[in-house]
């Protein structure tokens, strides 16, 4: 395989152009269009009308599956239920900072740039063909937002918070399958003492109170991107769907979503830390808890565990009921989900449905014979391989990030 080595220039480019023929549809507009051209990757389109389309998502959003928040959908958790430990792509959440950039995978490229390259080459470019020709593989990942869990916050621990109000469907796993990043960076000539790459992504710059700050973009450490991660290209066995990142993305497991830069167009390698207002304005932890800085970048995400279950479904007395839900960690593998059903007064074992592995999730199940009628609160508890369990209360930050508390699950017995 041969890449495109693009000649240096005197002056390292700060912003590499863009490519040659982008097509920016906007996203209202695109899903008949692209029927009709008969071009769409898969979860483009689907059966049924979207009955609540956020601004900017190609994909249908119905009201049953997803909750649309501004520019971004979340998943119904509870609907998880009957789905299997891969969620599907049409059911899949969204979280765009702009819109849905509708690119074509023909016009595609993707350069990579910087000081951090060795030999006379500062800028090297590849296209879709050149990335599918690497050596494919695939992961089974989760993708979840670092605000996934935030307005429990405020709900459950009466702390004001900034950003989207998530309750706790941000998150879901897929196979993913594309190109180890470390071979596109090897292929690239990335240097010895590189130690930060950037990628960025071709949808609109993000433009807040005012100010543009710029295409979505984040610095990775090195020593990250050469160890798992990928340049994906296909999302449950299709091409990624628009939405999630069509044509090319990365893939950053056990990271916080926005490590995962969709519609990759570019990568900067350097070799001096990198910045972006990705990881000094957002993605830290700034509140009392913090240094007064803020804490260095998140990375990891954290655990949880939650009741596929309506906040406030309401369950008959004196019958018993198949409690199903959910349990991950990107800490390490899951070792045991406890349930209770008294307030944390006692606590018993749920069944897990899955083998526990880094980096997915694990259903569970429970049985639960309600007595009295009333408002009762229901918990889940897990615990990982590396002793990492849910404390009783995350640890506030401004901008509800990482929340990892218990959830505090409201039912009415009737
Ligand atoms: N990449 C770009 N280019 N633009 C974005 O807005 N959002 C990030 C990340 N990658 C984002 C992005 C965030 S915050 C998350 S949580 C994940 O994408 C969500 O991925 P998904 O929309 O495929 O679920």
């Amino acid at each position: 395989m041969r890449a495109i080595v693009c000649p240096s220039v005197p002056d390292a480019p700060r912003s590499p152009p863009v490519p040659a023929r982008r097509t920016l549809l906007k996203a209202l507009a695109a899903a008949p269009v692209l029927s009709a051209l008969g071009t769409h990757p898969a979860g483009a389109t689907g059966p049924g009308a979207a009955a609540d389309p956020a601004p900017g998502i190609v994909k249908p959003l119905p009201p049953e599956h997803f909750v649309v928040r501004g520019t971004n959908a979340e998943a119904r958790f509870e609907t998880f239920r009957d789905t299997g430990r891969i969620t599907p792509t049409d059911r899949f959440f969204v979280r765009n900072h702009t819109s849905t950039p509708v690119l074509d995978a023909a016009d595609w490229t993707l350069t990579i740039w910087g000081d951090g390259l060795h030999g006379r080459h500062t800028s090297v470019r590849i296209d879709y063909g050149q990335l599918r020709d690497l050596p494919a593989v695939t992961r089974t990942a989760l993708i979840e937002c670092a605000g996934n869990g935030r307005s429990l916050y405020t709900t459950q621990q009466g702390e004001p918070v900034t950003g989207t109000p998530w309750t706790l469907g941000a998150v879901g796993a897929a196979h993913w399958r594309g190109a180890r990043l470390s071979d596109v960076l090897r292929l690239a000539g990335i240097a010895a003492d590189a130690v930060d790459i950037q990628p960025r992504g071709l949808d609109d710059p993000f433009v807040t109170g005012g100010t543009d700050l710029g295409r979505v973009r984040r610095p990775l450490p090195v020593a990250k991107a050469l160890d798992d991660v990928i340049v994906a290209y296909e999302m449950n066995g299709e091409p990624l769907p628009y939405d999630h990142g069509h044509p090319a993305r990365l893939v950053v497991p056990n990271w916080v979503g926005v490590a995962s830069v969709k519609w990759l167009g570019d990568i900067e390698v350097s070799r001096r830390p990198l910045s972006s207002p990705w990881s000094t304005d957002y993605y830290r932890l700034f509140g009392a808890a913090h240094p007064p800085g803020g804490s260095a970048p998140i990375g990891r995400q954290t655990l949880k565990s939650a009741y596929e279950l309506p906040f406030g479904a309401p369950l008959a007395a004196g019958r018993p009921h198949h409690l199903t839900g959910r349990a991950w960690s990107a800490l390490a593998p899951v070792r045991s989900v406890e349930v209770s059903a008294d307030g944390g007064a006692t606590w018993q074992h749920a069944r897990l449905l899955d083998r526990p592995r880094a980096g997915g999730w694990v259903r569970w199940s429970t049985s639960w014979r309600p007595t009295a009628t009333g408002p009762r609160t229901l918990l889940s508890r897990v615990t990982d391989t590396a002793g990492n369990v849910q404390p009783e209360r995350a640890v506030h930050n401004t901008q509800g990030y990482l929340f990892n508390a218990v959830v505090r699950h409201p039912v009415t017995v009737e």
